[in-house]
């Protein structure tokens, strides 16, 4: 069998992605907040249902920006969790402030709003939740928690393209949110990412910050950075924003066609999306118990045998990372759950042109693995 990947990216019909870029050489205006751009961050306002937007390089910039945004007191603290990408942990670093990691829900496998409070120290100035494969935080216990303590809240959205909670766009919750449009996203830019925010006051800090805290031709006002969309990525997303729901029907198939095959199986567990929560079609994980004949590690190398390749995501945790696992408070830190999922979560291969023999064989393979 051909190697079949966890994911595949989103590309337009070629002919319309050129058509793009000879607009972009008749304009001759490569980056730097060009027509494209523009027009990609007013309809991202739409889609994603909130007040503002602010379009990014690649989503590890936004999110390093958004930090920034908040002015966060140098060494304060910054509670997050570790059942992530690097990226999120490795901002809060290089925003001069240190991440402090709380465990996670078993379903949702996002921070526990739960255990929060206990980790809120005088030093505390934000909660940076990761809405995980798509799954939302507690926004309603994080609100209140941020608001008792006066606490930042910001959100890595990564994996939540277009999710809502009961009809509000996810990146209206706390105070601001990231996006990311890699290419492994359901909406991809190539690389890209946004920021949305309902404090309109952002929007100029946002603007200088991705331009090297440029305001104006003699005026540099922020130390900022360059986080900056070009023509050619955003040509990219005015193109996927066209096909995107197509993709994600033809993931909700797929999604229809896992559940009714593995939801039986001894040993497997199927994360469930709340109530009033639409997927985003980023993911699919599934979690091997004990029951199940084998290990999640044994099924990942079996599968890689037979040129599927599954994803171990997030193994491992960001504290076990060589540059965190040595901090005290990462020694210290009670994650129970993160250290148990670590080792049981598997993504399945999720794409719509996953073809539906691929599919069978798949499901066929989870249900015939003896130990
Ligand atoms: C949870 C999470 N946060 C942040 C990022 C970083 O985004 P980007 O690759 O666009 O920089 C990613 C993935 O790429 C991610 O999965």
């Amino acid at each position: 069998m051909d190697k079949i990947f966890v994911t595949r990216p989103l590309l337009p019909d070629i002919k319309d992605y050129e058509r793009e870029i000879e607009e972009i050489f008749e304009s001759k205006w490569l980056t730097n907040m060009g027509q494209k751009h523009n027009e990609l961050e007013g309809k991202l306002k739409d889609v994603l249902k909130v007040p503002n937007t602010s379009l990014f390089n690649n989503g590890t910039i936004a999110l390093l920006t958004a930090l920034k945004a908040m002015n966060l007191p140098y060494d304060s603290e910054v509670i997050t969790t570790p059942f992530t990408f690097a990226a999120t942990p490795h901002c809060i670093v290089w925003n001069g402030c240190k991440p402090v990691f709380c465990d996670i829900e078993p379903n949702t496998m996002t921070i526990d709003a739960d255990k929060i409070e206990s980790l809120i120290t005088p030093n505390t100035s934000a909660i940076l939740g990761v809405h995980v494969y798509g799954f939302p935080c507690n926004v309603e216990k994080i609100d209140k928690i941020a608001k008792k303590h006066n606490l930042k809240v910001i959100y890595d959205g990564a994996h939540t393209f277009s999710t809502e909670i009961n009809g509000t766009g996810i990146g209206n919750f706390g105070d601001i949110t990231m996006f990311s449009f890699h290419a492994t996203k359901l909406f991809n830019t190539i690389e890209g990412g946004c920021l949305t925010y309902k404090d309109d006051n952002l929007k100029r800090k946002i603007y200088n910050l991705r331009n090297f805290g440029i305001q104006s031709e003699e005026v540099v006002e922020d130390v900022g950075i360059n986080g900056k969309m070009n023509e050619f990525q955003a040509a990219m997303g005015l193109e996927n924003l066209k096909i995107y729901k197509q993709e994600q029907a033809k993931r909700a198939k797929i999604k229809a066609f896992y559940d009714e095959n593995l939801a039986t199986v001894e040993g497997i567990r199927i994360p469930q999306m709340p109530k009033g929560v639409t997927n985003s079609y980023q993911y699919y994980p599934i979690v091997i118990g004990d029951e199940y004949p084998v290990s999640r590690n044994e099924l990942y190398n079996r599968f890689k045998e037979h040129n599927i390749l599954t994803r171990k995501y997030f193994y491992p945790a960001c504290t076990d990372y060589e540059c965190y696992k040595n901090d005290l408070t990462v020694k210290l830190a009670y994650l129970p759950v993160v250290n148990d999922l670590k080792n049981r979560v598997l993504c399945l291969p999720y794409y719509g042109n996953l073809k539906e023999e691929t599919l069978e064989f798949i499901c066929n393979f989870i249900k015939g693995i003896k130990g």
